[in-house]
């Protein structure tokens, strides 16, 4: 019997700090995230410096941790796998330097990992991955469509000219003064109300699979904006109902018209907006119509940022033989076609 494959995740890329265990590629043994979600409320959102330090105060807890929820110690670890890139500088050098002190503590090979591949990866904790795929990745810094042939491999073919959707949601949820982050409050108030307001779908070019959101974004601001100078009063609820329905529909209809160009096998949903429950709702009603394409979506804990998805693509990209160096840096704009 081949020996198990056992790689320990860390993310630091944002505003959680993680650490996970996961035995060959897709069995989690432990996820361990502690949220900075309270600290950065009051700012309205992520200020870089003070995620850097609260990354530093937790790094150490998280990692041992993880290493004691799933029962195993230094000596038990094959590859330690860490965000190189994109995110926050500053926090993703807490991640990076963590995981190249315990390397060469320990004297363990480094994993770099690209935090969108993990992303994506987390969809494999959840059903093995068959290629060609799809995967919709939308999350609070990128929205794009990425094409897998192999593992490892990622083809871009369609991309936010401006706002991602994540980005959208928490300026919208802003706009409604509603706390950060604002997605999961934008999607409870649209379960409770009509998408009767008129806003506009940026289509883009015929066949394109780019997308945009900062007009939309502006189109909510601009009526709510209006209705206030007129005296009126302008249901929440509608607002945001109306302002999902136009991020679904465009999401939803892209992401069919490209598994269908591309005859994928299989559809991935990805980032901290695959926990949207009506854009859940919406793919799960359209792919159930495409019995030859299976679609995955991670549980709610899997979408939002964890280590999870950075030790399941860790595996991978250390079967496939990648290993960092002890002068790895962090890179704040990393490419996910080139990492
Ligand atoms: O992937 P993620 O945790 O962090 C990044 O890598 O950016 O995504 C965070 C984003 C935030 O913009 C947040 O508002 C959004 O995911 N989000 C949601 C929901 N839950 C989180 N957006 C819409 N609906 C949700 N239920
Ligand atoms: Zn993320």
């Amino acid at each position: 019997m081949e020996k198990d494959l056992i790689i320990l995740g860390i993310e630091t890329s944002c505003d959680e700090t993680a650490a996970a265990v996961v035995r060959n590629g897709k069995e989690l043994l432990s996820n361990v995230v502690a949220s900075q979600i309270e600290s950065h409320k009051r700012f309205g959102g992520v200020v870089p410096e003070l995620a850097s330090r609260h990354h530093v105060e937790q790094i150490t807890i998280v990692i041992e941790e993880a290493l004691a929820n799933a029962g195993i110690s230094f000596k038990d670890i094959d590859g330690i796998a860490v965000t190189e890139g994109p995110g926050l500088v500053g926090a993703l050098l807490v991640g990076v330097n963590a995981a190249k002190a315990l390397a060469f503590a320990h004297q363990i090979p480094l994993v770099p990992v690209h935090h969108i591949a993990g992303h994506i990866y987390a969809n494999r904790l959840v059903s093995e991955l068959k290629f060609p795929l799809l995967s919709l990745v939308v999350s609070g810094g990128h929205t794009e469509l990425v094409l897998m042939e192999k593992h490892g491999s990622f083809k871009v073919i369609g991309e936010t000219l401006d706002d991602a959707a994540g980005e959208a949601y928490d300026k919208v949820a802003r706009t409604l003064k509603l706390p950060y982050p604002g997605g999961p409050h934008i999607d409870r108030l649209a379960h409770e109300g009509k998408p009767v307001i008129d806003l506009p779908r940026a289509w883009l070019a015929e066949g394109s699979y780019d997308f945009s959101f900062s007009g939309l974004k502006s189109a909510v601001i601009n009526t709510l904006h209006n209705a206030e100078q007129r005296g009126e009063i302008i249901s929440q609820e509608d607002l945001a109902a109306s302002f999902q329905a136009s991020v679904i529909e465009v999401l939803t209809k892209k992401t069919l018209r490209a598994a269908k160009e591309f005859q994928v096998k299989q559809v991935l949903v990805a980032g901290g907006v695959a926990a949207n429950k009506g854009l859940r709702a919406e793919l799960e009603s359209a792919f159930v119509k495409m019995p030859d394409i299976e679609l995955v979506i991670p549980p709610l804990h899997l979408c939002t940022d964890n280590a999870a998805m950075i030790a399941a693509a860790g595996s991978v990209l250390f079967e496939l033989g990648k290993r960092g160096k002890m002068d790895m840096n962090a890179y704040p704009g990393l490419d996910i076609e080139n990492f």
